[in-house]
């Protein structure tokens, strides 16, 4: 019995080692993380090629694209303090670099007339599909989320848009 109890006490003993040493090694390891920070210098780009400025849509749709598609898809991006921490810094930096390589709203003109035909297309289908803003990232943007109502307006912002621009290229 004595001898039982012994061997129980051991095995706690040692798995209380083991899980404190693992503790401590993903501490040592959230600390060392923190030394890749990530580049939060926004690119420069000209006013005159910013899709807000050139199509000048109603002032609610230009606070939707801002507050909901411009932190990723433009050179105006904004770094909330969580973007201090890494892991999560990464990823914020990761879905910048995607967005913008998609398409930058701050660079509407070096897209040729096609692109951004097939892009308006694209964007009216994402808001109404809801995979647009990134469901990650309204969770730490509750105010880019976007009402029933809201993703209406957008999706037929884009889609009006697309076929007015079709018209007037033809
Ligand atoms: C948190 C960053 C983020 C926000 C905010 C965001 N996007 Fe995106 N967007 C991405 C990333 C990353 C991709 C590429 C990967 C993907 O499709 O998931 C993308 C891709 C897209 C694409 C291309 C989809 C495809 O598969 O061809 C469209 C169109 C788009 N976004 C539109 C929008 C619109 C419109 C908004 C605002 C209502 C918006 N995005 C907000 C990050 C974002």
């Amino acid at each position: 019995m004595i001898a039982v109890s012994i061997v129980k006490f051991y095995i706690c003993v040692k798995y209380k080692i083991m899980i404190k040493k693992i503790l401590i090694a993903l501490v040592v390891l959230f600390v060392l993380i923190q030394f890749f920070r990530i580049d939060k210098t926004n690119p420069v780009s000209a006013i005159e090629n910013d899709f807000i400025e050139i199509y000048q849509p109603p002032v609610e749709i230009a606070a939707m694209l801002k507050t909901s598609c411009y932190d990723c898809h433009s050179n105006e991006s904004k770094y909330p303090w969580y973007t201090n921490i890494a892991p999560v810094s990464w990823l914020v930096k990761h879905h910048i670099n995607e967005g913008r390589e998609y398409f930058n709203f701050s660079e509407w003109t070096s897209l040729t007339t096609k692109k951004q035909n097939h892009i308006l297309e694209e964007c009216a289908e994402e808001v109404e599909e809801g995979e647009m803003p990134l469901p990650s990232y309204l969770i730490m943007h509750s105010e880019s989320k976007l009402t029933q109502d809201q993703i209406e307006t957008l999706e037929h912002y884009f889609i009006d848009l697309r076929e007015e621009l079709s018209t007037s290229n033809k």
